[in-house]
């Protein structure tokens, strides 16, 4: 199995909508996604395939593929970009079958590495929910350091939750 994590292609954007859109009543909920603030889907898709044709210094979303053999298996996302400053990210690895097997810890470093590359960045934030723990973990093995816990609306997606706030600075 090769992995390949790599800035997306405007026509691999879909994958991201396609992906909130068939997850889940129980998997929006852990994620503290509310469905109901989805934007309508042409919009949606529109606006990420817009960004990836942005300067990097323009974009307020940059997102990444992770590719097994050449096969899309999961993504990440950075936001609440200053560039040479600060980002937030997410991630999701899409087949439930395939979490849990190192993927995401590794896919994330990678993530990571672009991020601090394309964005020149000084630090990188993540705010998984609390109760969510899969990415907890994955964060922290992936070389994040835990801030603190906080109730927040983390992102236009999302309902008001409890996260945890991690941060890795170079
Ligand atoms: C979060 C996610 C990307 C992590 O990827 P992954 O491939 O499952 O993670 P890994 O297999 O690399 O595991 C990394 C660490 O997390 C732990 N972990 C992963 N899934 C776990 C689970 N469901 N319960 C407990 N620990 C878990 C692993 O044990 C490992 O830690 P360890 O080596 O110290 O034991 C993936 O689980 C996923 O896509 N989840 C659904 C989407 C999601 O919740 N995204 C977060 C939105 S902010």
């Amino acid at each position: 199995m090769t992995l390949t994590v790599r800035e997306m292609t405007a026509a691999e954007t879909d994958l991201i909508v396609e992906y909130f859109l068939h997850s889940t009543p129980e998997h929006l909920e852990m994620l503290g996604v509310d469905p109901t603030r989805f934007p309508p889907v042409a919009s949606w898709r529109e606006r990420l395939r817009r960004e990836c044709a942005l300067p990097v210094e323009h974009q307020s979303v940059v997102p990444v593929i992770w590719l097994s053999d050449d096969q899309p298996i999961g993504f990440s996302t950075s936001d609440k970009i200053v560039h040479g400053e600060q980002a937030h990210m997410h991630l999701h690895v899409i087949d439930p079958g395939r979490r849990h097997q190192g993927i995401g810890a590794e896919c994330v470093r990678r993530s990571v590495d672009l991020y601090f590359d394309r964005l020149k960045l000084k630090r990188l934030f993540c705010e998984p929910h609390a109760f969510n723990v899969a990415p907890n973990r994955t964060l922290q093995k992936a070389g994040f350091k835990y801030l603190k816990t906080h109730m927040t609306v983390p992102g236009p997606l999302n309902f008001h939750q409890a996260v945890t706030r991690w941060v890795i600075e170079r």
